[in-house]
Formats: structure tokens, C-alpha cells, sequence
């Protein structure tokens, strides 16, 4: 819904889409309307306590079964406002809104931290059982799972090895054999954000620009609709995230699709690959507090992030929960195991300092115009 905001009550039978207002009201109403009932049958109220989250995502979706659980373990129940764009920009302009926060692209939760929209986690648990490594800046969110963006290949028209780097993305090799989606999508500004920030801003601007040199046709569509292009042939390489294969795998209308690609997990023989990270922190609300607390210690824990990896077979911040098995096998073929790769660690500050930058790029390569 683009420009608006999607706004869902998240109870399991019944899900309304409606103007976020409204929907914060209407369950309060009923809780009301219930306590009413129940005073006068002369019983004590007890009111259903309400954890409100915000995340930017298009529904509630992949979230569904890590929220389930937690209504089901708390006794609360939580709602959520769900908007694909605009995350930060909301939170500024309506700072104790929801309790907690959750978003798809670390960057912005990095952003929102700097912009001083977030409060630090005291939980010891969180900073006992979430490495070091995916804890935010003064501990104003933890990044909760990560999913790699990799390249797919077609099969039948590449051979494995024959491209290994992102930069091979740029070689006059692949010239009109490119798929990827639009350029100011966040996740391909995360990508070459992170290009500049590992290969340097010249290496970077080369990169993007002899990407967009390569393409096959005008950026379009999805992560999945790249994989499609493939299957269709109207490109013989794509860049999409690592989850989208096991997903389209397990989607009858897509099959065709994942089985006409291999996966690359780029850069294996030098820094690595790069991840996109979801996040989770506090809001500045502070009315809530223990119940929010709750809320994330549930999606730090192997229960919690069990839940997510089923969902939506990103990787787990926790060692000690596996890679999802639809997962396992990516890799193979260039040597990896167990589905486990190396990762080119951006930090994330480093990355929300490129996003502006990485905007004006790809308006000046004019990355998105019609091919
Ligand atoms: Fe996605």
C-alpha cells in the first residue's frame, strides 16, 4: 500500500485492515465494553494487558507465529501498526506510539538510535544470550536474524564458478544478462551501501554503475521476480536474498522458479558476503515497559528464534539454533557447509551513514530508468 499504512488487529480469527486510529481503539473498546459487562455481574475486571508494536512490514505475515506464541505464553496481546515505508519518519512523529519496534533493515533501526527514537534494553538475559556482535549501539536494539543477498544463476546457462563476486556483477561478460529489482529498494541501497563502505567509494560507484550497465531489462518486481526472469530466461543471473529460494521452493506457483537457479554466496574466497539484518528495540514508551522487556526477551530466546527461522529461513542470531533445513544444502556446490558462509560484517552505523549517499547514486546513474 504505498504511502499509506497498513494497519492489522492481530487477533488469530479475525485480521481488519484499517486506519491505525481506529485500530488501536477498537479492541480497547471491546476490553471496555467487557469490563463493563463483568463489574456488573459483580466480578472483579481484569483487563487483557496489550503490548503495541510497529513494525515496516506490508502485514504482519512471517511474524505471525513468533507473536502467537508470545500471546499465548504472556497472556497479552499484542497489535501491531505495519507499514512498508515511512518507519522512521512515524516513530519520530509519534515516539510512544507502539512499545516496541521491529524492523526488516537494521540501517534504519541504526538510524532511529541516532535520532535518539529509542530507549536502551536493560534486560541481562538479551545481553547475556545475544552475541556481542548483533547488540546495537548502546544497546538500543539487537539485531534479531539476518538473511544473506546473493547471486542466482541459472542453471542450464551457467556453469558453477563462473561467477563468485559481486563485482563479477560488473564484468562486460554479463552485459544484457542482469535481473535485479529497483535500485532505491532498501535492500539493494543496503547492498552497495555496504559496498562503499567495505570496497571504497570509487570501487563501489564502479560497481553499481557497471551493474546497471549489465542489466537485462528496466529494475522491476520483487527479489522472486528476478528468480522468474530467470526461469523465463530473460536473464541469466540475478541478485536476490538467500531466504526467497526455500521460500519459492515451498511455493507450488513458484517451484519452477527456484529450480531453474543455483545459489551463490559471493566473495567466499575473499571477505565475504553481505547480510540484511531485522532489529528489534524499545520505543521511548516507557507506560509499558516490563511487558515490551518481555516481548523482546521472547524473540532473543532459542524458542523465539526457532519460530523465526521456520517462518521466514533467515539465520539465527544464536548458535545455537540451526539453519533452517530448506537452507542447508545452498552452498554445496562452492564448498560451504551446512548451509553456514562467511559474512563481510558491515557495521551498521558505517551503514546508515551511506544510505544518503547511496539514494543520490543511483538517481545519478539513473540506475532505474526504462531499458
Ligand atoms: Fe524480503
Amino acid at each position: 500500500m504505498p504511502g499509506g499504512v497498513t494497519c492489522r488487529v492481530t487477533s488469530k480469527d479475525a485480521a481488519m485492515t484499517m486506519n491505525s486510529r481506529r485500530a488501536w481503539a477498537r479492541p480497547l473498546g471491546g476490553l471496555l465494553l467487557a469490563a463493563g459487562a463483568l463489574t456488573l455481574a459483580g466480578h472483579a475486571v481484569a483487563q487483557q494487558r496489550v503490548l503495541r508494536l510497529i513494525a515496516d512490514r506490508t502485514d504482519q505475515g512471517t511474524l505471525r507465529p513468533v507473536l502467537d506464541a508470545f500471546e499465548a505464553r504472556s497472556g497479552a496481546k499484542v497489535e501491531g501498526v505495519f507499514m512498508d515505508q515511512g518507519l522512521v519518519n512515524r516513530l519520530e512523529s509519534r515516539p510512544t506510539e507502539a512499545d516496541v519496534v521491529i524492523t526488516k533493515d537494521a540501517e534504519l533501526m541504526e538510524i532511529a538510535a541516532q535520532r535518539g527514537l529509542l530507549d536502551p534494553i536493560e534486560s541481562a538475559v538479551i545481553k547475556a544470550e545475544i552475541p556481542k556482535e548483533f547488540m546495537g549501539q548502546g544497546n538500543l536494539y539487537f539485531v534479531d536474524a539476518y538473511r544473506a543477498r546473493l547471486i542466482y544463476y541459472a542453471k542450464d546457462r551457467v556453469k558453477p564458478g563462473e561467477i563468485a563476486n559481486y563485482e563479477d556483477l560488473a564484468a562486460p561478460k554479463w552485459k544484457g544478462r542482469v535481473c535485479i529489482r529497483s535500485g532505491s529498494h532498501d535492500y539493494n541501497l543496503a547492498l552497495f551501501g555496504q559496498f562503499a563502505v567495505s570496497y571504497g567509494e570509487a570501487r563501489a560507484r564502479a560497481l553499481v554503475q557497471g551493474l546497471a550497465n549489465n542489466l537485462a531489462r528496466t529494475p522491476k518486481g520483487n527479489d522472486r521476480e528476478q528468480a522468474r526472469g530467470i526461469y523465463e530466461g530473460k536473464c541469466d543471473v540475478a541478485v536476490i536474498n538467500s531466504y526467497y529460494y526455500a521460500l519459492m521452493q515451498a511455493n507450488p506457483q513458484q517451484k519452477a522458479w527456484a529450480d531453474a537457479v543455483s545459489v551463490v554466496f559471493p566473495d567466499q574466497g575473499g571477505k565475504g558476503s553481505f547480510v540484511m539484518r531485522s532489529a528489534s528495540a524499545l520505543t521511548k514508551n516507557k507506560a509499558n515497559r516490563e511487558l515490551a522487556l518481555q516481548f523482546l526477551e521472547f524473540v532473543a530466546s532459542r524458542e523465539g528464534q526457532q519460530l523465526m527461522v521456520d517462518a521466514t529461513k533467515q539465520y539465527s542470531v544464536r548458535p545455537d539454533v540451526p539453519v533452517a533445513p530448506a537452507m542447508v544444502r545452498l552452498g554445496a556446490e562452492q564448498g560451504l557447509v551446512g548451509g553456514r558462509f562467511k559474512i563481510d560484517f558491515v557495521p551498521l552505523a558505517a551503514m546508515a551513514g551511506k544510505r544518503e549517499e547511496m539514494i543520490k547514486l543511483v538517481n545519478e546513474l539513473k540506475f532505474d530508468a526504462e531499458r
